[in-house]
Parts: C-alpha cells; structure tokens; sequence
C-alpha cells in the first residue's frame, strides 16, 4: 500500500482458550501488535484493534476429556482468565470477542453458505483415520505420527511443530490415535475441500510477486516453500461434535474446521465493536483504502498467508491483509515453552507477582523480541533490562528532572534564555526520534523501535551530565533555567514517545508533567514531539514526582527461578514411566513368597565389587548372609540396624564365590535412589511374616 491508508484493521491471532496467555504468546504476537495499534492511534489514525477467543478445535476437547468437564466449561474458564490479563496488561484491543458468540457462529455459517452456494467446495467422499475404540473419527489433534516431511515423531495430523509443515492426517507415517492410542483404521466419510491449487496463480502473484519486498523473509520464506511444494484441495469441514455445526444438509453430526472458523473470527469480533460503536464494519473489511494486518506466531502462517487468503479470495469481496508480520517463537530460560509441560510463564501470574510492573514485562519482551529468530526469556536477563535499564536510564532521567525542577522552581517550567550550540543541537536531534522511531515501527522492527526510544533517555542523561545544573545553579541562574527548560521537553517528548512500549509509565509521566490527556491542554501526539516548537510552556507546572521504576532484587528472581523448578520437578514425576503390569499371579503363587520382617546386623562391602554389600541379616529365624546390589546407594555403616523386608525362601546363589540366602525388598524414590521397602511400624519383631 503506498498512499496513506484510510484506516487500519488491526488483528492478534485469536488464543485458544485451552489454557492461559503466556510470555511466548505475549513476545510473538500481543505485544507488537499493542505497540503498533497504539502508534497508529497517536498518529490520528483510524485503528480498528482486534481479537478474541478460539474457542473451537481439537485441543479444547482433549482438555475437557482430561479435566473431567464439558468444552464449553472449559472455553468459559480460560476466555474470562486470557480477557481478563490482556486488560490488566494493557493491550488496548478495541474488541475482545470469542468464537462461541453467536454472531460468529452466524457469520462463519453464512460465510461457508456462500461459498457453498458459488460452488467454491469440492464435495468429496475419502476414507479417513477413525478409532473403532473411541467411536470417532480423527482430524487435527486427534491424531499423532511421523511427520512426512521431517520425521519428526510426534506431528499432529494437520500440522507438524517441528517444522510448521501443515499437512492431512493421511499424510502421517505410522499414524496413532491421541485417545486411545490405538492405530487407526480408515472409513468413509463425507466432507467439503477448499481446492487450493486454484488460488496458486492468484498466491504466486499476490505473495511471491507483490509483497516479495515487504514481508519478512521468514514469512515470505515459508509461503514460497509452500506454493513451490503443490497446494492441494483443503478439507474445511470435520466429523467432530463441538464446533460450528456445517451449515447445510447432508452434513448432520459434522463441524466447520476450525481454521476455517476462527479467521472469520476477526472479522465477527469487528461486526461486534462496529455495532457497539456505530461504526461500518464493512469499512475495516472491504475498502480498498484499508490497510489490514494479521498479527501471528510463526506456526499460524499458512492459514494466515495461504489459506484464509484464499477464503477471502474466493468469498469475492472482501481486502486481502497488507502484511502479516510473524514473529518465530520464545523460549524459557533455554527450553521450549509448553502449555501441557507447564513450562511458561503465565500472564495472569506475573500481573500477580509483580502487581504494577506491566510495563518491565512489556519492556523485556519487546527487547528480545523474536523477529527473526527464536529467542530466550531468562530471568536474569529481565532483572538486568530492569534494573540496568529502566531503572538506571529511563527512570534515572525523569528523576533527576523531577527533583531539580521541584528543588529550583517549585515545579514551574521555567523560562529559556538564548540556546547554545549544544540546545540547539540537543533539540534538534530531540525532533528527530519521531520519524526515526515510526520507521522502525512501520517496517515492524519493534526492538529497534524501542531501542530509540531507549536512546531518547540517553540524549537526556548525556545533556545533563553535560551541563550539570546542580552545579550552574550556584555560578548562573539564567543558564541554568534553559538547560532545565530543554531537559523538561526532553522528559515530555519521553512521555509521547513511550505510550506504545510503556503505556503505563507514559501514563505516569503524563501525570507527574501535568500534560495527561484530561487535563487543560489537548493530549499530545506523536508529531508534536517534532512539529511543536515546545511540549511544555514556560509558567506551566508539573505535579509531584512519582517512582517510574524500581529496583527488582534477587530474591524475586530466585522465587520465579524455583517456581519454574518445581513445575519441572511435577511434569517429571507426572510424566515418569511406569514399568507395566506383569501377567496375573493366582493367590496360591503369592503365598509361595515367604517375605520376613528383619533387621540388617552388619554389612561391608564386597571386595572388588562396585555394587555389591555382604549382608547379614536377622530374619527372626535365623542370621544369614545375603548379598544385595546396594553399595551404590548405601554406605555400609549407615545401613546397620536398619529394618528390612526379605524374601527368605529364594533359592540360594552364588554372588563372586558367596552364598546369598535370601533377597532385600527395595524400590526406587522419585529422583531415581534406591530404599528399602519399609516393613511399617516400629515394634514390628524380626521373623514376622509379610502378607
Ligand atoms: N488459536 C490459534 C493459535 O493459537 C490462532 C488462531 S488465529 C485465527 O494458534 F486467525 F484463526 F483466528
Ligand atoms: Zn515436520
């Protein structure tokens, strides 16, 4: 788009209400895209922000078989819990909707219906995976196997986390069902297809011809991967009970996919506010003036860049979006973040833990966003962005400006008098961050964006370390008041400039300088910063200062450490194989076993044997000597008195030249060290016998 668009459509990939919101989401997609809808509307743009819950789909079934509850419970608990923490964190959507509301069901209904009626399907009879054992056929999710691009082991059947690849479930090698496990057999079954392959022309063109120079390489690079692969006919329907019910007749029992539901996602959610606000929907989806943005994790391209195109495309009327600025993925201190594994960070959680620091989280985020490559959160690393940044550069300036301009003037801007080479020189480079941060921003380079704004603190702690008004103050008053009146524009532009990245400290600072947007003067914009020849007047006053930033201490950081630790330590023992059961013994085979309660009298190691201890034991029938593969987990001398379950009537063996008399029962703790099964009570004499 060259000219100047007319408004912007602005959408975030719609979460999956399966579990909460996490940093990973947060880095790739809410951020960035919060930071561009909020440039925009302090550009006077016309922005249209918007998301919702993905409310449909394989995953919110096998949560609620899990969970014991139904999916729309589960939808219930985890929409109000993501709506809830993207407020709290300051993602300005203008509309937040969710995917089981009706007039999405009604608008991706009529949305199929139309197509259906144009006769874009292909109608088409195939055999299909079904489980004989859970009654039900098996798309998406459901299914497990080997990748056919890859090998990657553990694919779902429409698309492969290891290498995005998106493909059919029949494409799946050695395909297993994720209910039951069992290999699927195939059946027949009816279902509509998006025939891809007649969009190629329009994708080769649209993709690889005009938007080769603007979209990301990551982005233009798996498209091209694709198209040059083959696009085949899509199937958009599933046989599945929670879903959009398929819209027609001959389709009972089956449901929309829902990667063909939740696009139109966005545009429902936009029906929704455009009715709340007065507004035209039509105008966010059909003008060509437009300029419409997806918003997305790298795993949501295809369906994003390809497939809902071709939806649009096909349905006739409606604006294809101008990018779709996919950012790859965050890992967790050097770990994939995984909801099931409970390896994340949750949004709700830290809005809990570190209550009115949004901003440091949007901060870290921002700084190691994953633009081009996946990147690593670690918290050692948001302490330092913190503490060495926010704290020390940011923070530091306002600071400084607070306490000076309160100390000498009681809070009056004060008048300047003529401006030396350096002001000059100062303010004019002030002017320039504007257009050199929106630059970064329009090309969606947000760390780059932010490190500007990062810089514009800079040129203000330089200029004061400079010409050091604490120290002008005692030679020359007049002088002083011009450097003081240039660091207060500097602190002013920092309050426009910030509102994207930090909204809440801009919000703050806009308070302290007495410039928010309700009071007297018209709120600032972004322009002004370079356009008006001063952002704060002389005369005017600023408010009392308030803490911008504070220092984030070890100990906070060691807590989420341990935290992370401990779900760790969960999902090993949750995930621990369990030896299976052995084949049915009857009760005569168990009384066979002649187990003793025992005491270990004395015990030393085998010559020349790593493992072996030499055991004597009392068995309340007699004192033996057993010999027992322990000596990796016991010192001699600690064992001795201990009391021991044995099995007394095993045959006797020969263990490097001695007799063994018998077996110690043992068994392994969580972290994989041997203990003795503990024969129970204390006063329990040797010889009693175990059964
Ligand atoms: N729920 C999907 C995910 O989290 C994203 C859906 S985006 C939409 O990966 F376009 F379909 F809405
Ligand atoms: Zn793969």
């Amino acid at each position: 788009m060259d000219q100047d668009p007319k408004r912007y459509t602005i959408t975030a990939a719609l979460p999956y209400t399966n579990g909460p919101v996490h940093i990973g989401h947060l880095a790739g997609v809410y951020v960035p895209a919060d930071i561009y809808a909020r440039y925009q509307r302090l550009q006077n743009k016309d922005v249209a922000f918007i998301c919702g819950s993905d409310e449909h789909g394989v995953p919110i079934t096998i949560k609620a078989k899990k969970e014991g509850i139904t999916p729309q419970q589960v939808v219930d608990k985890y929409h109000a819990i993501i709506k809830k923490s993207f407020a709290d964190f300051g993602i300005s959507f203008d509309n937040y909707s969710r995917t089981s509301a009706e007039i999405h069901h009604k608008t991706a209904s009529e949305f199929f219906k139309k197509l259906y009626e144009d006769g874009k399907f292909i109608e088409e009879v195939t055999e299909q995976l079904y489980d004989e054992e859970a009654n039900q056929f098996l798309a998406d999710r459901f299914i497990i196997g080997t990748c056919p691009k890859c090998g990657f082991e553990e694919s779902y059947g429409d698309q492969c986390e290891n290498c995005g690849t998106s493909h059919n479930a029949t494409d799946l090698i050695n395909p297993r069902s994720a209910i039951s496990g069992n290999k699927p057999i195939l059946k027949e079954t009816k279902h509509w297809f998006l025939p891809l392959n007649e969009y190629e022309d329009f994708l080769k063109q649209w993709i690889l011809v005009d938007h080769k120079k603007d979209w990301k390489t990551n982005v233009y690079g798996q498209c091209k991967s694709w198209i040059d692969d083959g696009l085949r006919p899509r199937a958009v329907t599933r046989d599945l009970d929670w879903g959009i019910p398929v819209p027609i007749k001959g389709a009972e029992g089956k449901v929309l996919y829902v990667w063909f539901d939740a696009p139109i996602g966005y545009i429902s959610s936009t029906k929704e506010w455009a009715e709340r606000e007065g507004k035209n929907w039509e105008d966010y989806w059909k003008d060509e003036n437009t300029k419409m943005l997806h918003f997305i994790g790298k795993d949501n391209i295809v369906f994003h860049c390809i497939i809902f195109p071709a939806m649009l495309k096909a349905e006739g009327s409606y604006i294809l979006p101008d990018n779709v600025p996919a950012n790859e993925f965050l890992n967790l201190e050097g770990n994939k973040i995984s909801t099931s594994k409970n390896w994340a960070v949750w949004l709700h959680e830290y809005l809990e833990d570190f209550p009115n620091q949004q901003d440091v989280l949007r901060y870290t985020l921002t700084a190691n966003a994953p633009e081009t490559k996946d990147n690593d959160f670690t918290w050692a690393d948001f302490q330092a962005r913190n503490n060495n940044e926010l704290v020390a550069i940011f923070g530091n300036f306002i600071n400084r400006v607070m306490v000076l301009t309160d100390k000498y003037y009681e809070g009056i801007v004060p008048n300047a008098g003529p401006f030396s080479e350096v002001d000059e020189q100062t303010l004019s480079e002030l002017k320039a961050y504007p257009t050199v941060i929106a630059s970064s921003l329009e090309r969606y380079r947000f760390r780059e964006a932010q490190g500007e704004l990062m810089n514009v603190a800079r040129l203000g702690n330089k200029y004061l370390a400079d010409e050091e008004p604490w120290k002008t103050i005692k030679t020359d008053e007049e002088r002083t008041k011009t450097v003081m009146y240039v660091a207060l524009q500097i602190a002013s532009a920092l309050a426009v400039l910030s509102e994207p990245f930090l909204p809440f400290t801009s919000d703050k600072l806009k308070n302290m300088l007495n410039i928010r947007s309700n009071a007297t003067e018209t709120s600032l914009k972004w322009d002004d910063v370079s356009s008006k020849s001063e952002l704060l007047n002389p005369g005017h006053k600023v408010d009392k200062a308030e803490l911008l930033f504070s220092k984030i201490e070890d100990e906070q950081i060691q807590q989420q450490l341990d935290k992370l630790q401990a779900s760790k330590k969960m999902n090993e023992i949750a995930n621990k194989k369990v030896t299976s059961q052995k084949e049915t013994i009857q009760f005569d085979d168990f009384t066979k076993l002649d187990m003793r309660v025992g005491t270990i009298i004395e015990a030393e190691k085998m010559p020349k044997a790593n493992k072996l201890l030499v055991l004597k034991v009392d068995t309340g029938i007699d004192v033996r000597t057993i010999v027992s593969g322990i000596a990796e987990s016991f010192k001699p001398e600690d064992i001795v008195g201990k009391k021991v379950t044995v099995l007394v009537n095993l045959a006797p063996r020969a263990l490097r030249g001695v007799e063994s008399q018998g077996m110690i029962l043992m068994t392994e703790n969580a972290e994989g060290k041997l203990v003795f099964v503990n024969p129970g009570e204390e006063g329990v004499d040797n010889g009693a016998t175990i059964n």
